[in-house]
């Protein structure tokens, strides 16, 4: 047996999130290590800072969760829909308490959020296994990350559940189950291998466009930076 063969049966003996997570590894590092995220949590930035993030988060989880709605009835969908995962009504509230009530006023989408939710229209509502691709993205990253981005954040800002219930999952107090129990439906996702395919594919695009929504933010970050 070539090497070659070696590492084709061992890829093909893992499991669809095992190879998913493997085959974003790359991606996932690369966002995670964004200059705004890390000025972010490293207290660096004014509370308007993460309003800022928090206020392109809002578009882009409005635009995923509509996508989610019209998917509700889709069988390939629907193992992965929760209510207890829907962000929107947290982001609301985490921007009437950081900007007041008239944050909606000063709302504008910045480019790459813009061609995020392009993204998330093209693909989120056409093709199932794509919107699960952006679902899996978000949700996971926020059950996971976005856990110990919110303990950074009480500590960077002093702030409890006001401002930070975008990363509290109230209908959640788990996620380590809840996570296994979604890695266990991507599993059982019923889709081809070429589809796989195009699903990982999907998965690192959309970590390149949170990439680019975190280096649109950084452009602005000298009027966030604390004096
Ligand atoms: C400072 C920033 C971040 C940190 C410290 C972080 C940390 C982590 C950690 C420790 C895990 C593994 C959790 C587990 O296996 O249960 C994880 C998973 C994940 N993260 Fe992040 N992350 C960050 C940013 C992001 C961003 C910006 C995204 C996407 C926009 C993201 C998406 C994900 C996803 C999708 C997973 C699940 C991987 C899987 O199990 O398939 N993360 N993150």
């Amino acid at each position: 047996m070539t090497t070659l063969d070696v590492d084709h049966s061992s890829a093909d003996a893992l499991a669809f999130s095992e190879r998913l997570k493997a085959e974003t590894d790359a991606a996932h590092r690369e966002t995670e290590q964004s200059g705004f995220v890390g000025a972010l949590l490293g207290g660096k930035l004014t509370q308007a800072g993460l309003a800022a993030l928090l206020g392109q988060t809002y578009l882009v989880y409005t635009s995923l969760e509509e996508a989610g709605r019209a998917h509700a009835d889709n069988a390939l969908v629907s193992p992965f829909l929760s209510d207890d995962l829907l962000r929107v009504a947290a982001l609301e509230a985490d921007l009437e308490f950081l900007i007041g009530e008239n944050w909606r006023e000063g709302l504008e989408a910045l480019p790459a959020t813009e061609r995020y939710v392009a993204r998330l229209q093209e693909v989120g509502v056409d093709w199932p296994a794509g919107f699960v691709a952006h679902h899996y993205l978000r949700y996971m990253g926020d059950l996971s990350g976005g856990q110990i981005i919110r303990r950074m954040l009480e500590r960077a800002y002093g702030l409890q559940t006001d401002g930070l219930r975008f990363y509290t999952f109230d209908g959640i107090p788990k996620p380590k189950p809840f996570k296994d129990t979604y890695r266990a439906n991507l599993d059982a996702l019923d889709i081809s291998a070429e589809e796989q395919q195009k699903f990982i594919d999907e998965v690192n695009i959309a970590y390149r466009l949170n990439g680019d929504l975190f280096a649109d933010l950084e452009g602005n970050i000298e009027s966030y930076l604390v004096k």
